[in-house]
Parts: structure tokens; C-alpha cells; sequence
């Protein structure tokens, strides 16, 4: 199936993002914005924003409120248009990208909130990330053999459950789509540390296993010792990149008060 992307852009949507492949360690990063800019309505929130995902690395977003970290994943994952600049996807340019087809090539986002419905079981929030191709059996195993915990709620409503539980099937349902690059917006919100570190060490197996993963976290902490590299977000611009441990420490002398 060949999708029309905006500007005119061809693009095939089906031979997607897949981690492992001759795409691996090729010149052109995962994932990349250039001179991204994004408005809600008449009010601009990204202002250039110049980001790369490479193949197999984990970049940290990270930032004060309001930087635009959750805007620049929304652009990313086809949720909002960009008003400027580029999206390219492995080299390809695919401006106006629908989430769909985005999610098609292999780009997948657990939003802020996690994105999980409160009212069904575990088993049904599993089935419904099925629409996006996976088979149920493949995706209940999956899901239970990463989290077992999941597999002994599979019939409880996922907004009982414990925030870490629920981010876990989260994690699951977008694991489902076998996703190249993962799109994490603040994956620590409301988990008790022990249970950061606990989703933190999955996402380090993730990688290891040979996806790419976009993080977003105002707790830079939580992230730092799985990234790659990080990057740092203000007012809507990335005014810095680098290796986790410079970034942390401009962090700190810039807002965190260290
Ligand atoms: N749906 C929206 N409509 C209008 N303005 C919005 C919307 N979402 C975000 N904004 C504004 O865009 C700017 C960037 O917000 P964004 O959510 O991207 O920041 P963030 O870095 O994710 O912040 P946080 O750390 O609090 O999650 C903020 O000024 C915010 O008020
Ligand atoms: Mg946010």
C-alpha cells in the first residue's frame, strides 16, 4: 500500500522501519526532525526544533514543563502537523504523515497518560492494540511472559491496577505493533522509583533487543543511565546535545537548582 504524505511526498508504507536490517548503522538516523516547528491553533510551541533517533540508541528528551517534549513526540508520531521544517523517517521526508501510516512504518507512542483504556480488562486493552495487525495469542504471550504480573490481571479493568502495571500494558500494547522506534513521554510519571528502575531496565533489554527508543522525562535521573544520548529542550527549541552526563550536569546549573 503507498501512502500520500503532504507536500506531494510518495512514500510506501509498508516496507517500514524494521530494527536489525540493512537500516541498522546506515548513514540516515531512525528518526529525525529538522528545523521543526508546530503550532497549537495561531500559537507556535515548537520553534526549530533539530533532533536524530539512531538506529539501536536510546535518546533522552529532556526539559522543564513546557518545553514542548510532548509536542515534539506528537509530531513524531504523526499526532500533530508540523507548520515547518522536516520529518524524515530513515531518510525519508514524510511531512504530514498520518498516525496510522506513521505507525505503519514502525514508529510507536506511549503517550503521557499511557494511553490505555481504564474501563476494559487488560486482556481487552491487549485486543484492541491487535488492530494494528498482531495476532491476539502472540500478543497475550508476549505481554505475559515480558510482565507476568499482567498475565495474573488479565481479567481486571486496567485502571485498577497500579500505575507501574499499567504502564506495563502500555508498553505491551505498543510492543504488539513490533515497532522500530518507540516513543516513551514520561514513562516515570506517578511510579515509585523501585518501579522506575523496573521499566527503565525493560526499555534497556528493548534496546538490546534492537529497537530504537525516543524518551521524554522532566526527572532526568530516571533516564540518564539507559540513554544514549540526551538532549535538552527549552521553550520549544533543543539548545543542547550531548552525552547523558553533560547534559545532566547542564541541567542541573540550568533549572533543577543542582
Ligand atoms: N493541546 C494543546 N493546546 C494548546 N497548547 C498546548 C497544548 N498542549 C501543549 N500546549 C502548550 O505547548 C507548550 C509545550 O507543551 P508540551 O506539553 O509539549 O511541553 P512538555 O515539555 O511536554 O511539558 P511537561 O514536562 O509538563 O509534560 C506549552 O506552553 C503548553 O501549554
Ligand atoms: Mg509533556
Amino acid at each position: 500500500m503507498t501512502g500520500q504524505a503532504a507536500g506531494g511526498h510518495e512514500m510506501d508504507a509498508t516496507s517500514g522501519l524494521s530494527p536489525g536490517t540493512a537500516d541498522a548503522g546506515g548513514p540516515e538516523p531512525l528518526l529525525e526532525l529538522v528545523a521543526a516547528r508546530a503550532a497549537y491553533g495561531p500559537i507556535e510551541v515548537l520553534h526549530g526544533v533539530d533532533l536524530k533517533v539512531e538506529a539501536g540508541s536510546v535518546l533522552a528528551l529532556l526539559g522543564p514543563n513546557g518545553g514542548g517534549k510532548s509536542t515534539t513526540m506528537k509530531v513524531c508520531a504523526g499526532l500533530l502537523p508540523l507548520t515547518g521544517g522536516d520529518l524524515r523517517f530513515a531518510g525519508r521526508r514524510v511531512n504530514g504523515i498520518s498516525a496510522q501510516d506513521a505507525a505503519r512504518l514502525g514508529v510507536c507512542s506511549i503517550p503521557e497518560g499511557r494511553g490505555i483504556f481504564a474501563n476494559l480488562s487488560v486482556r481487552e486493552n491487549l485486543w484492541v492494540a491487535t488492530g494494528t495487525g498482531a495476532r491476539m495469542e502472540e500478543m497475550e504471550e508476549a505481554a505475559y511472559s515480558r510482565f507476568p504480573i499482567l498475565g495474573k490481571r488479565r481479567n481486571q479493568l486496567a485502571g485498577s491496577m497500579s500505575g507501574g502495571e499499567q504502564q506495563m500494558l502500555a508498553l505491551s500494547r505498543a510492543l504488539g505493533s513490533n515497532p522500530a522506534v518507540l516513543l516513551l513521554d514520561e514513562l516515570s510519571m506517578g511510579l515509585a522509583p523501585m518501579i522506575v528502575t523496573q521499566m527503565y531496565d525493560t526499555v534497556a533489554q528493548l534496546v538490546a533487543e534492537g529497537l530504537s527508543i525516543l524518551v521524554a522525562e522532566q526527572f532526568a535521573r530516571a533516564v540518564l543511565p539507559i540513554a544514549d544520548t540526551a538532549a535538552l529542550m527549552l521553550h520549544g527549541r533543543v539548545v543542547s546535545v550531548g552525552r547523558p552526563d553533560e547534559i545532566e550536569e547542564q541541567l542541573s546549573s540550568s533549572y533543577l537548582g543542582g
